[in-house]
């Protein structure tokens, strides 16, 4: 059984019905790429898997090992090992990088029934995690967001994910107008820490971060749905051919 398991979803916002009873199985240790042309639904999905309160679920069920989340609250998602990068876009004026992730590692100690970590285990846990994820040191006295660029932005994901170890990450990387700094960033991040003990969902439209990352598996979402499974092979599918053909596909079948 896939570690995330999404059937027949139908999501609305403000009374449009989005997703339109959409199947999705996510395993740990795989990479899985999504992809389908601009409004299709693919950072609905990411939302409405991490629980994003705007989002009605109106059909269907999501499932995170073996239990019903579709209603659950997104830190208690975070907690049972979920993670989407951009969860907490906004910038924190006097919240600096490190007392940021001091604060979401005691949260998730504190759900586990634990302490709040011991300043000198957190000063060692935080810099083994900057190493991992390539981060200067001044980066973790600086406010969380404030400034950031873009490829400083998604330095600050990987090092959440260098600290939290999800089980599944989701990452959106449609809308972030990344350079090819940014995107290598993403790329290494997805590299060194997709494995046995994690799995990822990356959502992009470049084929240049798919030919650094390297999905096992790729499904292409068209209105609402996922519509065509298959391997890396789609990503140069797609490059080449455009979605026309999918569309073209799909309306064959209706
Ligand atoms: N908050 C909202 N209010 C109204 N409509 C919304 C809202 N969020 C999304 N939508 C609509 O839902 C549809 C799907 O949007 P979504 O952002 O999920 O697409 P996407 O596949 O991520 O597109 P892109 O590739 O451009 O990132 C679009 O028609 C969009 O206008
Ligand atoms: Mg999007």
């Amino acid at each position: 059984m896939a570690e995330l398991e999404i059937r027949n979803l139908h999501v609305k916002i403000e009374e449009k019905q989005i997703l339109k009873g959409l199947d999705l199985d996510v395993e740990k240790g795989r990479v899985h790429a999504l992809m389908g042309p601009n409004g299709s639904g693919k950072s609905t999905l990411a939302n409405v898997i991490m629980g994003h309160p705007a989002y009605e679920v109106t059909e269907g069920t999501i499932t995170f090992k073996g239990e019903d989340i579709t209603e659950a609250a997104p830190e208690d998602r975070s907690q049972a090992g979920l993670f989407m990068a951009f969860q907490y876009p906004v910038a924190i004026p006097g919240v600096s990088v490190s007392k940021y992730l001091r604060m979401i590692i005691n949260a998730h100690r504190e759900a586990r029934g634990e302490d709040q970590i011991k300043i000198k285990d957190f000063a060692r846990t935080a810099q083994e995690a900057m190493e991992l994820a390539n981060i200067p040191k001044d980066f973790s006295s600086r406010y969380l967001n404030d400034g950031f660029s873009g490829g400083e932005k998604k330095r600050m994901e990987l090092l959440q994910l260098a600290l939290l170890r999800p089980e599944i990450a989701v990452l959106d990387e449609t809308d972030s107008g990344l350079d090819i700094d940014a995107l290598r960033t993403v790329a290494e991040g997805v590299n060194k820490f997709a494995g046995p003990d994690m799995g990822v969902l990356i959502i992009t439209h470049y084929q240049r971060i798919l030919s650094m990352v390297k999905p096992d598996q790729v499904s292409i979402m068209f209105e609402g749905r996922i519509v065509k499974d298959g391997g890396p092979e789609l990503v140069g599918i797609l490059e080449e051919k455009g979605y026309g053909w999918i569309r073209e596909e799909v309306g064959a079948a209706a």
